[in-house]
């Protein structure tokens, strides 16, 4: 709704600022009209419509104006040219990898000197890791930021990260960084001023003076790393107080209930967005607000402050898409992509960890039917928004999908979930798998699992035995469930590695700042030597290399592909092999998985069910055609086959 003493309000920011509302700012002037009443009533919301928030308010139209005078004009360019596309971000040409600088190829300055690698493969998107200042040591892989806006010296230089992203852009490719929202190293100044004892600071963070209030929030919370960091809070004797600590006892959570955290960490958003970056990851928003006596997680409050968020870079940086790192239960998952008046004006990617994991649960029991009944949900994500599809990440496989989704397959949910703990960490002797337990909770028995995509496919194990025929099964395994992920719409994130099929690197152990955490085993240091191997044929490394690089090239021809709400699973006639059908206008794509180690077949009436039914697939991963045959005649997928058949 108009708010007229509102535009009276912005009018007068802008005539300060000389932008030129009726030329060449004109776009920007009818955006911030446009998301005014949003943004002024999502800010109220949470600040209330006192005095005392006024001032914060009016400070925040100074910054999104700010933001957007220093965007630039070749990024409000870019911006505009992305806004022509429409949503830019669904495209079938899109495909990423997400990367640890220093693991992969030592800084930034290296990293610009191999983007050649990744065009090779096809990827065009990168997501480094956290690259701002981090205490080593105390660094949770970069998620504890000492200083948003200092490149850590590790990595190189903001200038440096400049031309990266310039290099970049010129090349065609997309940038994805994170903010880091939830929290602060407890060697940021902010946290420093804090046990310095400034109390402006203090109420920067959640802290208290003795147990009450922690033991209350405690009762309610679950803890995310019980081994490493048990609780969610930590004693500060400088201080003499308890500081509130969801991760690690070196991350401090911010307190958003104070406005000037907001403005802060908005600040720094805007400052990211200036750096050029195409898609903003928020890392952990699920956790931005607290309310004793809950799980501090999902709260009302989180999704008020991320739409706000959004509205305000949709204004000043609209060319910018947000991705929200939100690893919850799948029906809170959606809820990321915004709902009601906020429907696809929240964030605009969310991860799909629920298929992600379900896929490997597919894999291990070679039974796809705990992996549909979670369908349901995820085809609830709102047109105009994506996700992140993968197999694996730098985080732990978790495995917090619904129980009823398992008991719908007819299983008992906590022995599924011990055999799936078991077949993962090894601890099954017909496992081929070779991953482990990550952050055990003894009290509820839950555990997530660690480990590589080759060495939870059994490449690990098949190499130490010198077993060809495994070797090749867990070739096929890896590019199954890469496949699957591909085809399925969304972006492709690849975890760096992966495309050249490294297995655990135990080297973690080694250093004390990260052996305590065993999400490291998946991290690898990258080998050069070992990577020019992808262009010598019969290798590992040229097998899983050439077959990614064709599933991105196949990705790319096929406009179906792309994340338009166009995906329907097929019927399940065989419970071993998943299937999804991708339209788009004439296009039909049949995806077809077969995730057991032994022939499974399919009836070809599978085909007959959406639409006119197809003479002829063609199969673009073997380039086989099939004729479509009767009903009662069937479709034969060896183990672990996929098939990408388009109707013809
Ligand atoms: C996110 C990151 C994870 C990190 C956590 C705390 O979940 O992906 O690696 O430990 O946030 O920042």
């Amino acid at each position: 709704m108009y708010n007229h003493s509102l535009h009276q309000q912005i009018n007068a920011v802008l005539h300060n600022e000389k932008i030129d509302i009726g030329g060449k700012d004109n776009h920007f002037f009818t955006r911030f009209i446009a998301n005014a009443t949003a943004i002024d009533a999502l800010f109220h919301d949470i600040y209330g419509r006192n005095g005392e928030a006024h001032p914060y308010f009016d400070r925040l139209i100074q910054l999104i104006t700010r933001s957007y005078v220093e965007r630039g004009e070749k990024l409000r360019s870019r911006d505009a040219a992305k806004t022509a596309k429409g949503h830019w971000f669904l495209s079938n040409e899109i495909a990423g990898m997400s990367l640890y600088v220093d693991r992969f190829c030592g800084h930034l300055g290296g990293l610009a000197k191999r983007l050649d690698y990744f065009q090779q493969l096809g990827v065009n998107f990168l997501h480094l890791m956290p690259v701002f200042e981090s205490p080593e040591g105390e660094s949770d892989g970069g998620y504890a930021v000492s200083d948003f806006r200092k490149v850590d010296a590790r990595f190189g230089t903001l200038n440096d990260l400049r031309a990266l992203q310039q290099q970049m852009q010129e090349e065609g490719m997309y940038l994805m960084l994170d903010i880091v929202l939830n929290h602060t190293s407890h060697h940021h100044e902010w946290a420093r001023k804090a046990i310095a004892g400034d109390k402006k600071y203090q109420d920067y963070f959640y802290m208290f003076d003795n147990r009450q209030l922690p033991d209350q929030f405690d009762r309610s919370m679950p803890e995310i790393f019980p081994e490493s960091s048990p609780g969610n809070f930590t004693y500060n004797a400088e201080m003499d107080k308890w500081v509130m600590t969801v991760f690690h006892r070196y991350q401090w959570d911010l307190n958003y209930r104070n406005p000037q955290v907001l403005l802060e960490m908005l600040d720094n958003i805007f400052f990211y967005a200036n750096l050029g970056i195409d898609v903003l990851r928020i890392d952990a928003p699920a956790f931005i607000w607290k309310q004793a006596g809950t799980s501090c997680q999902n709260l009302p409050q989180a999704h008020t402050l991320l739409r706000l968020i959004k509205q305000c870079v949709e204004v000043a940086a609209p060319g910018m898409a947000l991705l929200g790192e939100a690893i919850v239960a799948p029906k809170e998952i959606m809820k990321y992509f915004g709902t009601g008046l906020y429907t696809a004006k929240e964030c605009d990617f969310a991860y799909n960890a629920t298929h992600m994991a379900l896929q490997w649960d597919a894999l291990a029991t070679g039974d796809t039917r705990v992996m549909l009944a979670a369908q349901h949900e995820i085809l609830q994500k709102p047109y105009g928004t994506s996700w992140i599809t993968y197999t694996r990440c730098h985080d732990d496989i978790g495995l917090g999908y619904d129980d009823y989704m398992i008991q719908h397959a007819g299983f008992n949910p906590f022995e599924h979930r011990r055999f799936l703990k078991d077949y993962f960490s090894g601890a099954r002797p017909d496992s081929p798998a070779r991953g482990a337990l990550f952050s055990v909770n003894p009290k509820t028995n839950d555990a997530r699992i660690s480990g590589s995509l080759a060495s939870l496919c059994g490449l690990e194990k098949a190499i130490q035995e010198q077993n060809e025929q495994a070797v090749q099964q867990s070739v096929d395994k890896i590019l199954l469930m890469q496949a699957h992920s591909f085809f399925l719409g969304g972006v492709p994130m690849i975890f760096y590695g992966d495309e050249a099929a490294y297995t655990n690197d135990y080297s973690y152990l080694a250093d004390p700042g990260k052996s305590y955490d065993n999400r490291w085993m998946h991290r690898p240091v990258i080998d050069w030597e070992k990577n020019k191997r992808i262009n010598e044929q019969g290798t590992l490394e040229n097998t899983v290399f050439a077959a990614t690089q064709k599933l991105i090239r196949i990705r790319r021809q096929l406009f179906a592909i792309g994340d338009y709400k166009n995906l329907t699973w097929m019927t399940p006639y065989n419970i071993h092999v998943s299937g999804y059908l991708r339209t788009f206008e004439e296009q039909k794509i049949y995806c077809l998985f077969n995730f057991t180690n032994e022939d499974a077949w399919l009836t070809w009436f599978a085909f007959k069910e959406h639409g006119a039914a197809p003479a002829v697939l063609y199969d673009h991963w073997t380039g086989t055609e099939y004729a479509v045959g009767y009903d009662h005649q069937y479709l034969v997928l060896k183990p672990y086959q996929f098939l990408i058949l388009e109707a013809r």
